[in-house]
Formats: structure tokens, C-alpha cells, sequence
């Protein structure tokens, strides 16, 4: 039986930022599940980082239903955790999942559609074993599916109960801008945005999406904080065996270049005399940002996490 940590709440007041204008808060730290939860990763080190997190005041879990290897794994391996685990702390949990990218074969498993956007939902909530998303979120922008079909969706799915809010994930800003007055007007507010946004990455900066949804009064997440690692002492000497960039899929050893090792080197004695290891600086700078309601860190060891939560 899994007894949670009875001082998870003790930094309330500091841990949580309010997601925009909306009710929600989210904790300034939140744990995403795209590696090391799937099926390939052994479970034991899956439950023990989630609980964790939750033992620590992370409430918020970032699903997609492409995470894992085999796709969708990490949200089985959430079901499991439900189950075992999770099921008496749900209220506790703000629980996202998404859909846009290649899911199942044939013209229906990827894009917007309102089609593949409701039958990928039903699948995520079957695989996690949950009655309803805390937030279900369009993972990429559809430039074939008339934008209308993908928004009246997200906002059907809110009126049948199966997600509280819905989120948006890598849109560029002039559909972004849409969908805000879309949702909107029909009651349905867009809680949150999802970018990539960490020291190496400043788009969301540059493009204006982050000081439009600043101003909209929607939160901003940043996702690959660490920039999947680099920004951190991972790689400094070399690239250890289970690593990320060690499968060379989607953090491939090409991005370990002389300017990177020369960039890391400063960091690192920036954050020596900030008394912070390279992780924390990376983290802190994102949240130092006007606007970040929260960063999504990943983490193959509990040990990363313990030292990402301590900024
Ligand atoms: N919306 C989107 O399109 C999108 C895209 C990408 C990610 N996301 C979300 O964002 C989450 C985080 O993405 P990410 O995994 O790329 O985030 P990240 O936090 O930038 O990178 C996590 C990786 O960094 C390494 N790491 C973490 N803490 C460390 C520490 N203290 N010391 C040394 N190494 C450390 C680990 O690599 P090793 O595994 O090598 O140990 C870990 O797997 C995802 O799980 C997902 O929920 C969303």
C-alpha cells in the first residue's frame, strides 16, 4: 500500500504558481512521462520517481498518447499506477494527455480531426484507467483540418465530461491567437500553452507567444526544460551508455559540439556560484521568465529529480 508523504503540501505557498487567470495551480516543477515510462523502462524506477514526485508536491503529470516505447506504454504504465498506487490520491492529480502526432495507421490516427482527436482520448483514458483528463491538449497544429473542427472538439470534449480544461502545444501564434477567442466565446477558455522554451531554445520568446498568452491571461508550460539533458552534467565527458543521446533517436551526439562543452563550461561555474548544479540553473532561468506557470522536467533516476525539485 502506497502511503504518500504527509509533508507533500508543506511549500504550497512557494511550489504552485496560478496557471494565467484561471483557478488552477500548478506546481512550478512538473514531471512529463515521454522517456524512461514506457514499457521498455523497468517499472519498479517508474512507480519509484512518480511517487517521488507526488511525495514532493508534484500534482501535475504530463502525458501524451505517443509516450513510451511502444507508443502509449507510459499511459498503461499509468493505468498500472492507478491502480496500484494513485486511484485514492486522483483529486490530488492534474492529469494531461494530447493528441497530434501518428498514433495508428490509416487516415485517421494523427493530425486534428475531430475523428482521431476523440477516439485517441478514449484510448488515453482507457490506457491510464482514469474517467476523465484534467487537461487534454492538441499536440501540433493541423494546417489541413479546418481549424474550427480541431477547436469545437477540444470544446466537446470539456462538455462530455472527459477533460476539465484544454490546452494548446506548438501552434504558431496567428492560429494560436485564433483559438483563444474560439474557446472563448463558447465558454471554454484555453487554460495553458505548451512550448519548448529553455536556454538553448528561446522561440516562444521570439515568436511573441510567450507574452501573448502572458497578456491572454493563459499559463505557459515550457517542455524540455534541460534541454533533454544537455543542460546539465550529462554530457560533459562523454556520453554515458544510458543516456538519451546514447540511442540516438531523438537527442542524436551531433548536438554535443565544442561551443556546446565551452557554453556548459561558464554555466557551470555561473551556477557553482548561485551554489546550483547546472540543471537548477537551466531550471531557474526558465521560471525566471515573465509568464512560465511551470517547467515539465523528465528524469530517468530518482536522484535527477531530488536534485531538479531542489531549486
Ligand atoms: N508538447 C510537446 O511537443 C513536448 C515535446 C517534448 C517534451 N514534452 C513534455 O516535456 C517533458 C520533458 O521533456 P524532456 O524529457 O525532454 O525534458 P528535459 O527535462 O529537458 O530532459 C530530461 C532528461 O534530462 C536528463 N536529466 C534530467 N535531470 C537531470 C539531472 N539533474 N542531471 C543530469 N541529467 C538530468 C535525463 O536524461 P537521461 O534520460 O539521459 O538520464 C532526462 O531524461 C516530456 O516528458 C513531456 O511531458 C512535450
Amino acid at each position: 500500500m502506497y502511503s504518500p508523504s504527509p509533508s507533500r503540501y508543506e511549500h504550497l505557498s512557494t511550489a504552485f504558481n496560478r496557471c494565467g487567470n484561471s483557478g488552477v495551480l500548478l506546481p512550478k516543477v512538473s514531471l512529463g512521462f515521454w522517456h524512461n515510462f514506457g514499457a521498455d523502462a523497468p517499472f519498479e524506477r517508474s512507480r519509484a520517481i512518480t511517487r517521488y514526485a507526488f511525495d514532493h508536491g508534484v500534482t501535475h503529470f504530463d502525458f501524451a498518447n505517443n509516450y513510451g516505447v511502444p507508443a502509449g506504454s507510459a499511459e498503461e504504465t499509468m493505468g498500472r499506477l492507478m491502480d496500484e498506487d494513485f486511484r485514492p490520491f486522483r483529486d490530488e492529480l492534474f492529469i494531461s494527455t494530447k493528441a497530434g502526432y501518428g498514433m495508428w495507421e490509416g487516415p485517421y490516427g494523427e493530425w486534428g480531426s475531430r475523428k482521431y482527436l476523440v477516439s485517441s482520448l478514449d484510448q488515453s483514458l482507457r490506457r491510464m484507467k482514469i474517467d476523465y483528463v484534467d487537461l487534454f491538449y492538441s499536440h501540433r497544429f493541423d494546417p489541413d483540418t479546418p481549424v474550427e473542427e480541431t477547436l469545437q472538439t477540444l470544446v466537446d470534449v470539456v462538455r462530455a465530461g472527459k477533460a476539465l480544461y484544454v490546452g494548446i502545444s506548438n501552434w504558431p501564434l496567428d492560429p494560436l491567437q485564433q483559438a483563444v477567442s474560439y474557446l472563448r466565446d463558447r465558454d471554454v477558455p484555453l487554460l495553458i500553452y505548451q512550448g519548448r522554451l529553455n536556454m538553448l531554445n528561446r522561440e516562444p520568446m521570439d515568436n511573441g507567444i510567450l507574452s501573448f498568452c502572458r497578456e491572454q491571461g493563459i499559463g505557459f508550460i515550457a517542455y524540455s526544460p534541460l534541454a533533454q539533458g544537455l543542460l546539465t552534467d550529462r554530457y560533459l565527458d562523454g556520453i554515458p551508455a544510458d543516456s538519451r543521446m546514447a540511442k540516438e533517436h531523438f537527442l542524436t551526439s551531433d548536438r554535443r559540439t565544442p561551443q556546446l562543452l565551452s557554453y556548459l563550461k561558464d554555466l557551470q561555474q555561473e551556477a557553482a556560484s548561485n551554489n546550483r548544479t547546472i540543471a537548477q540553473e537551466a531550471l531557474r532561468w526558465v521560471l525566471d521568465r515573465q509568464g512560465v506557470t511551470s517547467v515539465i522536467v523528465g528524469a530517468s533516476s530518482v536522484a535527477q529529480l531530488e536534485s531538479n525539485l531542489q531549486i
